[in-house]
């Protein structure tokens, strides 16, 4: 039986960081076993919000070496760079012509963009969910690891898809967010504000490129208040965000152990934060390590990449075939 495909890609606009991780790496490592998997490096993305590309090249490299790093393994998977594959960008032409002005208008993300930077808003940023569906929908993905910012963006590529399909002929699957059965993740900056991201509020991001005594300065730094005044009462989100970190670096019973405090009121969040800064420091070092080996090592990262390219072109531009026979475009 052929596995079921699965698609997902991360912006080259700075560091990655533990949201990323949640929200998507840990889950590309465990899909990789099980699925036909297709990871990028979104460049032509980061053009929407990045125009300068002097430390494009390099950021790139990171983040595939991150990728690795994190565990995916380039000889099980398709890990490539999406301006190496061409046919998204014919498979975007035509999806624009089924993304209506008014419905990517209302997209969340665009409206935070614009309202964040108000002189650049360029076409390429509102079709930003039309590009995205293309990259899906290239390889007919089901699957789509991500974290809950892109859920909106997930529909729209089951919309498009559809309207597609009923326009046309059945050609594309219907793509859905994934997370393992478990609702998609939103890691909190740890000031409690927002989410983790890789290009805003770098004090309440922990990157996977942070080195350990950054990572006890952030940690120590992050909100907590005076404690639960009544037993088994509701984390606030700021709290639960450091007990969902902990469930990932520390063991059961150290989880256990803060839990339980806490739900007695006597946990004492300086020791808490002490040990969740300690167990982090431990789960990032050696991915920190290994990812600016691999960054360094140039012969291995293009082998990587040519490699990514040729196995993602092939699937792609099997797709584009069946699109240009049922829309007529064969000649
Ligand atoms: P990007 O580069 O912002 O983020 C990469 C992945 O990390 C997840 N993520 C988070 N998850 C939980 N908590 C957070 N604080 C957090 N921050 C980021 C994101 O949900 C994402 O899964 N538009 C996408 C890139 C993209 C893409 C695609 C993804 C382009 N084409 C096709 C999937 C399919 C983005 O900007 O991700």
């Amino acid at each position: 039986m052929s596995k079921e495909i699965v698609l997902s890609g991360i912006r080259p606009t700075g560091f990655l960081h533990l949201g990323n991780y949640f929200g998507a790496l840990r889950n590309y490592v465990r899909m990789q076993e099980d699925y036909n998997c297709y990871f990028f490096v979104a460049n032509w993305h980061s053009l929407t919000t990045h125009p300068n590309t002097k430390e494009l090249q390099q950021s790139v490299h990171r983040v595939i070496a991150e990728n690795i790093a994190c565990g995916l393994d380039p000889n099980k998977v398709a890990l490539y760079v999406q301006s190496d594959v061409p046919e998204i960008a014919e498979l975007y032409l035509y999806l624009n012509m089924m993304a209506y002005k008014g419905e990517l208008e209302k997209t969340a993300s665009f409206k935070d963009k614009v309202r964040s930077n108000p002189e650049n808003v360029n076409a390429g940023l509102l079709t930003y969910p039309v590009l995205m569906s293309a990259d899906i929908l290239i390889h007919r993905a089901l699957y789509v690891p991500v974290g809950k910012d892109q859920e909106q963006h997930l529909e729209m590529a089951r919309n498009f898809a559809e309207r597609f399909n009923n326009r046309y002929g059945e050609v594309f699957p219907l793509p859905k967010a994934f997370n393992y059965n478990s609702e998609l993740v939103k890691i909190m900056g740890l000031d409690g504000n927002g989410k983790m991201s890789k290009s805003e509020n770098q004090m309440a991001t922990l990157y996977l490129a942070d080195d350990d005594e950054t990572i006890r300065k952030k940690i120590m730094k992050a909100k907590t208040d005076s404690g639960p005044t009544a037993p088994d009462s509701e984390k606030p989100d700021y709290i639960q965000n450091l007990f969902t970190l902990m469930q990932l670096v520390s063991t059961k019973d150290v989880y256990n152990q803060f839990e339980s405090n806490y739900n007695n009121c006597n946990i004492r969040y300086g020791d808490f934060k002490k040990q969740l800064a300690e167990d982090m420091a431990i789960f990032i070092k050696p991915i920190r390590e290994k990812a600016a080996e691999i960054q360094h090592d140039n012969v291995f990262l293009s082998k990587v990449i040519k490699e990514g390219a040729e196995k993602a072109r092939e699937s792609a531009s099997k797709t584009l075939l069946l699109v240009r026979e049922v829309i007529n475009m064969n000649y």
